[in-house]
């Protein structure tokens, strides 16, 4: 299956998904990106020191035959690549090479790879094209669609970034089979985040097909890939700079990266993310908010696809990583809530409500 889905922002641009999409670039790239290709303009190829050795060859040739002159950098692999110190490191490397407005940059990994570039091209030069080239799980679903784009401060987590809409997103669903079963499951979290703030058909289908269990399945993967990048689609098109709606998407995610943080990054975005949608679900439904059952449910299907359901942080470390995250507003908190499988809404609450349901979900 190949799957084209356009996404209508201020800048529109497609989602390519299919498999082999890496060796059709000259097929899927828009027009005003070849062109840079066949003035013989550079393409900035930024990807991390795991992904190199498994698709850096290959996209770098493929560029190469399209006419662009390939400037290729790699990060280290993990969130260390999006501190201030890396980005300013890369930053000089676009200036060193004399990288200009009319140059793109292309973000082959996952979302680290994807979150930096992206703000990179967003702030170098105010803003030259770059393209989106994910080879996760997560990237493909989450975070190269929608463009937000951002680096990681020491007080938290993607606390400087921009919007900033990709020229195109090509996802080559063949990346996926070189994935660690531990990184496919970090997206499955997204995944099932979709099934949950939308989706109630997904959610079941999720259920009757355990991802990690049918990875040889590609019709399937593209299928949900690309039901996935649907939601965010229309989410994101109805608010794409995040005053709303989109929070939806951030379910689980507030008190996801304040495991993440209290983890020192030891724990991973989707593992982090898993944990928080449990804690969430099951104050929710002590509150009397969710629909019985769900917790559980959702709680053995986290299981189901290796994702952890419980954090290993108290109370009050959670709330003091939650106060230091973006999402907090005019002294409160925006927590995303769930109603039933498929339905969730943003709850504003004070510090000591959250704090209150914090406690509830956790026990
Ligand atoms: N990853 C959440 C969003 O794109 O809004």
């Amino acid at each position: 299956m190949r799957k084209t889905i356009h996404v209508d922002t201020a800048h529109p641009y497609d989602v390519h998904i299919g498999a082999g999409l890496l060796d059709d670039l000259a097929e899927l790239l828009p027009e005003k990106i070849r062109n840079v290709a066949a003035g013989g303009g550079k393409a900035v190829l930024l990807t991390d020191e795991h992904v190199d050795p498994l698709y850096g060859d290959r996209t770098a040739q493929n560029l190469s035959a399209l006419g662009f002159q390939v400037l290729r950098t790699v990060v280290p692999a993990g969130e260390t690549a999006k501190s201030g110190d890396c980005y300013l490191r890369q930053l000089s490397f676009l200036a060193g090479n004399h990288v200009s407005r009319q140059d793109v940059i292309f973000a082959l990994g996952g979302g680290v790879a994807g979150d930096l570039s992206g703000f990179l091209a967003a702030t170098y030069q105010r803003g030259i094209p770059f393209v989106q080239l994910p080879t996760t799980l997560l990237a493909a679903v989450d975070s190269s669609v929608g463009g937000k784009t951002a680096i990681n401060l020491p007080e938290g987590k993607n606390l400087a970034g921009a919007f900033y809409q990709p020229s195109a997103v090509i996802m080559d669903t063949d990346t996926l089979d070189t994935l660690e079963p531990s990184v496919f499951a970090d997206g499955c979290a997204e995944v099932i985040k979709y099934g949950m703030i939308w989706d109630a058909a997904l959610y079941r289908r999720l259920s009757e097909n355990i991802l990690p269990s049918c990875r040889s399945d590609k019709e399937l993967q593209a299928e949900i890939i690309a039901a996935c990048v649907d939601i965010k689609r229309q989410v994101v098109v109805q608010d794409e700079l995040d005053k709303g709606l989109r929070n939806l998407l951030n379910f689980g995610h507030t008190i996801g990266h304040s495991i993440e943080k209290n983890s020192g990054f030891a724990i991973s975005h989707g593992s982090a993310v898993a944990m928080g949608m449990a804690i969430v679900t099951r104050a929710a439904e002590k509150e009397g908010i969710c629909e019985k059952g769900t917790a559980d449910g959702l709680k053995n299907l986290l299981e189901a696809y290796g994702l952890p359901a419980e954090a290993p942080f108290t109370t009050e470390q959670l709330l003091a990583g939650m106060l230091s995250d973006k999402k907090i507003e005019g002294g409160g908190i925006n927590l995303i809530l769930p109603r039933k499988i498929g339905e969730c809404f943003i709850s504003h609450m004070d510090v000591a409500q959250a704090q209150k349901l914090l406690a509830g979900g956790r026990s």
